[in-house]
């Protein structure tokens, strides 16, 4: 019967965590506290919201007032914390609003959990990225130190080490989760998967970047949130969590199995100016997860894959009404063609 408070509930992966959450704890409430910035969409959260277990609040987790009074007056003794500026490429062009929000946004959070006295768990939910890049060996652990590379990854990284001060200095029970790439439903089409499906659906180039040859451990998204289900409810306090596929990918191999599912020719692909800082290799070592709490992914690859490529089939209207709003200027100067 808790309450939990969901930050950046209405993006991709706090949307499906929300949908998965209610349908596995039917006697919790969720709170999602989302700014609705151009990666929130409540219409992801359709299939919930006349749930009486779900509500919705509309504010910024910089705004610590609103953030205290939502807590108060909901009752929460859970807060997960996902939300963020989530995209690399906008960190290097605009890195303001990732220093705003991901590092200023969460400390008002925590501040608003200290004072608040009745959070019983804190999860924040972070990313591989910290750890930096990797050569062609080798594995994050919980213990590799952090080298962020990119605005993203440094903001990212220090909200982690901001979380961590306050178990060591104020005892709060915070838990902290560095996964590495999502993909499935409702993701965001600036991101590779969603992006080369939606490119080749239109019969447009898919650009990769530098070489294409770049590895990402890929994660299917409802892994992650069962995931952070289990770290939630029983995760150690003050510790952190490595959560990965086990499946690394050259992003170049993603895009070709991208074409082969949607019978595309490879003559789409197009080798365009790597991202700045472009980190090679990222691979996570998810035994502790797996020893200590008992998780490890469901899905296969090719599972998720062709889940995820059916999804945007049959789901045409979610994708087209974000490509033909506010987001076509940014795409549009992004991926000329
Ligand atoms: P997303 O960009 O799809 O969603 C972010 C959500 O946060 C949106 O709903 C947005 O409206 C909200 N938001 C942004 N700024 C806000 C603010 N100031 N106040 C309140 N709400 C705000 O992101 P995502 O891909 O779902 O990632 C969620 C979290 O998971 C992030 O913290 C990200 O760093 C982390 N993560 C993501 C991945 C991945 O592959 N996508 C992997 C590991 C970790
Ligand atoms: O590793 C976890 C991280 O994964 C999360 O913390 C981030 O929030 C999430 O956005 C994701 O970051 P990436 O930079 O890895 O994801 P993205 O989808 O932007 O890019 C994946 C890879 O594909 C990366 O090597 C860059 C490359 N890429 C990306 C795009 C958008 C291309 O080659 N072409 C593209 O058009």
């Amino acid at each position: 019967m808790a309450t939990i408070m969901v930050t950046g509930g209405a993006g991709f992966i706090g949307s499906n965590f929300i949908l998965r959450y209610l349908g596995e704890h039917p006697d919790d409430t969720v709170v999602n506290y989302d700014a609705l910035t151009y990666a929130g969409n409540l219409e992801n959260l359709a299939a919930v919201k006349d749930d009486p277990h779900y509500r919705f609040v509309k504010g910024d987790i910089c705004d610590g007032q609103l953030v205290s009074r939502t807590l108060a007056e909901n009752d929460v003794s859970m807060i997960v914390h996902f939300a963020a500026e989530s995209h690399v490429d906008r960190s290097i062009t605009g890195p303001d609003a990732f220093i705003k929000t991901n590092i200023e946004g969460t400390f008002r959070l925590l501040e608003a959990a200290r004072a608040n006295k009745k959070i019983e768990r804190f999860l924040h939910v972070s990313t591989d990225e910290v750890y930096g890049s990797l050569g062609a060996t080798g594995y994050f652990t919980e213990e590799t130190p952090f080298a962020p590379n990119s605005p993203y990854s440094a903001s990212k990284a220090s909200s982690d080490m901001l979380v961590r001060s306050y178990f060591h200095t104020y005892h709060m029970p915070v838990l902290t989760t560095n996964c590495s790439n999502n993909y499935g439903p409702y993701h965001f089409p600036e991101k590779l998967i969603p992006l080369m499906i939606i490119n080749a659906l239109s019969n447009k180039k898919l650009p990769v970047y530098g070489d294409g040859k770049n590895v990402r451990d890929w994660l299917y998204v409802r892994d992650h949130c069962t995931a952070i289900d289990i770290v939630l409810h029983k995760g150690t306090p003050g510790e952190t969590y490595n959560i990965g596929g086990n499946n690394e990918k050259m992003n170049i191999d993603i895009v070709k199995t991208v074409l082969k599912l949607l019978g595309k020719s490879e003559d789409l692909i197009e080798y365009v100016k790597d991202r700045p800082g472009h980190d090679r290799r990222y691979a996570i070592d998810a035994s502790k997860i797996q020893r200590t709490l008992g998780w490890s992914p469901a899905y296969t690859f090719e599972r998720g894959i062709k889940e995820t490529v059916d999804w945007y089939l049959a789901n045409r209207a979610w994708w087209e009404k974000i490509i033909s709003g506010d987001y076509r200027r940014y795409y549009e100067t992004q991926y000329k063609q």
